[in-house]
């Protein structure tokens, strides 16, 4: 299949899947490469015949939502993000939410092989942790619809590439290399429960005081998706939480119980009701 021929294909399908073709454009070859597998199995010979095999084979919708799941991601990607997390949200958490629970409850969702739950994991024990000498603990739930991403995350090993933007120290400390790996130390491990979840479909329960939501939804998600999505996410953060979108992303529309913190266009804090 050509590329003019899959970015057709996509235009026409994404859309009845409730994604954004916009998001695809940059990321489509990784998405046209499963599509073309999928014709060859099934032996058929160009997009046209898989336009007529979906009409014919609706449980293929389901196969092809598949194909449509970009897992890129990598340790303190947007290192603006963890900074502003170092220095302004972390610890602003753990002396207000901390002093009153002696915890602090995070979310990564769409959290891939573990790339972004255990940045804010070992930012927390060597960033803000080691130094305030806190008894606050850090609970992450992490959710992915990928099973196999998720396994991934558990093993905890990565390759040089994925770390290359982790500041020295937190590597030096945080990973014990083996052969071309890095295995992440068990106790960066310690509180974060991953899930299988789609999240169109399924929340971890709860609440909480900081949720990432970067490179997903407001990413691949038509504009309807993503004001169910935000609507959900809204409900589910506490008073005075925060809410971290990707360094490309906008929210659909200006939510009334959301603030951009610190004049920051992807970091917003929901108000607390007076
Ligand atoms: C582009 S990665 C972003 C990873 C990470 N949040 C980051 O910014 O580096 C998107 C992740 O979302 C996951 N994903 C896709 N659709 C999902 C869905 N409906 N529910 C939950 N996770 C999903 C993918 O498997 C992938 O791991």
């Amino acid at each position: 299949m050509s590329d003019k021929d899959c970015i057709s294909f996509l235009q026409w399908s994404l859309p009845k899947l409730h994604f954004h073709w916009p998001g695809f454009r940059k990321v489509r070859r990784q998405v046209c490469r499963r599509i073309q597998k999928r014709l060859n199995e099934l032996g058929l010979s160009d997009h046209k015949e898989y336009q007529q095999y979906l009409m014919l084979h609706p449980d293929e919708w389901n196969i092809l939502d598949s194909f449509c799941y970009i897992s890129l991601s990598r340790f303190f990607r947007d290192k603006m993000v963890y900074e502003i997390l170092n220095h302004k949200i972390l610890p602003y958490l753990a002396t207000t939410k901390g002093a009153q629970r002696n915890r602090i409850d995070a979310w990564s969702l769409g959290c891939c092989s573990g790339e972004e739950p255990y940045s804010l994991k070992i930012l927390w024990e060597l960033g803000i942790k080691d130094k305030s000498k806190s008894e606050t603990e850090l609970h992450i739930a992490a959710t992915d619809i990928n099973p196999r991403l998720i396994q991934r995350a558990q093993a905890g090993t990565y390759s040089a590439g994925s770390l290359k933007e982790l500041p020295s120290d937190f590597l030096k400390y945080a990973f014990d290399p083996t052969g071309q790996s890095f295995y992440l130390k068990d106790q960066f491990k310690k509180n974060i429960q991953f899930l299988q979840q789609d999240i169109r479909k399924q929340f971890p329960e709860g609440s909480s005081d900081l949720i990432l939501c970067r490179n997903l939804a407001f990413t691949y998600f038509d504009r309807e998706l993503q004001n169910v999505i935000l609507e959900k996410l809204i409900d589910r953060l506490h008073g005075s939480g925060f809410l971290i979108i990707g360094a490309h992303e906008k929210l659909p529309y200006t939510e009334p119980s959301l603030s951009n913190f610190e004049s920051q266009s992807i970091i917003f804090r929901k108000k607390n009701k007076t």
